[in-house]
């Protein structure tokens, strides 16, 4: 197994060059958008089960997706795992990635399935899971803060420099805080909101789970997070919680998807196909990531956040997985939000 961190992703594409050369069907290039506890230990548990030597980078969603489209000509990466759907579904869009059809799709939950039927089959939902509030318990007592429930909590005074989240451009994580407000206030308010929620925001980090560790460290009060997020920083021995708010968000559809022209394309499958059983996706669990599973038949570890309790808007995803939608909304975002003082 070799695994990179994202400033090393130059050394991956020469290592990748390199052990192509070497053995075309013994390795797998895969770019990994979770938590790097997930991604190390699906390296090291693929590597040891199947001999497959496994090439690993680490990378954001939007970031994840950059690559690819400037691998276009000469793909470096067979399989794209993990990440918020949205970037996937652009890449499908852009025939960036291949049209596969798993057998194990009947296994899989309604949305997991809807998300490769609205690719044409080249990408397909891995996991979910909803979009909140993180908070460190001991900074909200000890600044005498409420437990911020709904998005316009977030917008007290007494909140300036308190909150962090992502960047949408390199985060999937916060595309979804865009795409959500959007369809929750309407694009105008869902705007003034951003532009409000700005002056309270101290940083927005390149990665989606970058406030939520900040959070936990004690770095940041709030963030904006997947919720899922939270039980493994309070696992660390942190005092973060997490709370959805009461006025309605959306989910992510985690997903998948093959590079077309990839350079190993049966290993990829192979990978693909492993990825699906419930046996590789409760492994998500034991490294403390509790996302809801796609494959129906995986045990849900009782740390997920409870579906069924939370208020969810519609979330099209068609619609905001859409490119010209996607890099439309980041457009606007960077001109009318990011570009003013706080
Ligand atoms: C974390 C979450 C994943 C999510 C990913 C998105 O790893 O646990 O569920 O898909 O962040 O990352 P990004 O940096 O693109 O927001």
């Amino acid at each position: 197994m070799k695994v990179q961190s994202m400033k090393n992703s130059v050394v991956f594409a020469t290592l990748a060059v390199g052990a192509c050369v070497a053995s075309a069907q013994g390795q797998v290039n895969v770019i990994c958008s979770v938590q790097a506890e997930w991604c190390n230990m699906i390296g090291t548990v693929y590597t040891r089960t199947t001999g497959t030597r496994i090439n690993i980078a680490m990378k954001g969603s939007g970031e994840a997706l950059a690559q690819i489209i400037a691998e276009r000509e000469n793909p470096k990466t067979d399989i794209w795992f993990g990440g918020t759907g949205d970037p996937h579904l652009q890449a499908a869009e852009q025939n960036l990635t291949l049209e596969y059809k798993s057998p194990s799709l009947p296994q899989l939950h309604a949305w997991a399935r809807q998300q490769a039927a609205q690719s044409s089959y080249k990408t397909v939902g891995i996991y979910s899971g909803p979009l909140g509030f993180g908070y460190n318990t001991e900074l909200l007592a000890k600044k005498k803060l409420p437990v911020p429930k709904s998005w316009n909590d977030l917008l007290a005074a007494n909140l300036k420099g308190e909150i962090q989240v992502a960047n949408p451009a390199s985060s999937g994580t916060a595309y979804t805080m865009v795409a959500t407000l959007v369809q929750l206030m309407g694009e105008d308010k869902a705007f003034d909101y951003l532009k409000k929620l700005h002056k309270n925001i101290s940083q927005y980090t390149r990665s989606g789970t970058g406030p939520i560790k900040a959070v936990a460290r004690g770095e940041s009060t709030i963030s904006i997070s997947f919720v899922h997020d939270g039980p493994g920083e309070k696992l660390n021995g942190f005092p973060v919680e997490t709370v959805t708010p009461s006025d309605g968000t959306g989910a992510e559809i985690g997903s998948m998807s093959i590079i077309k022209g990839a350079r190993n394309l049966e290993a990829a499958k192979k990978f693909y196909e492993w990825a699906l059983t419930p046996s590789a996706q409760e492994m998500a669990a034991a490294a403390k990531q509790f996302q809801l599973p796609s494959n129906q038949s995986a045990k849900n570890d009782a740390r997920i956040p409870d579906f069924k309790k939370i208020k969810f808007i519609n979330y099209d995803y068609a619609r905001y997985g859409a490119s010209a939608e996607r890099s439309r909304l980041i457009a606007k975002w960077e001109k009318e939000v990011n570009s003013l003082p706080r």
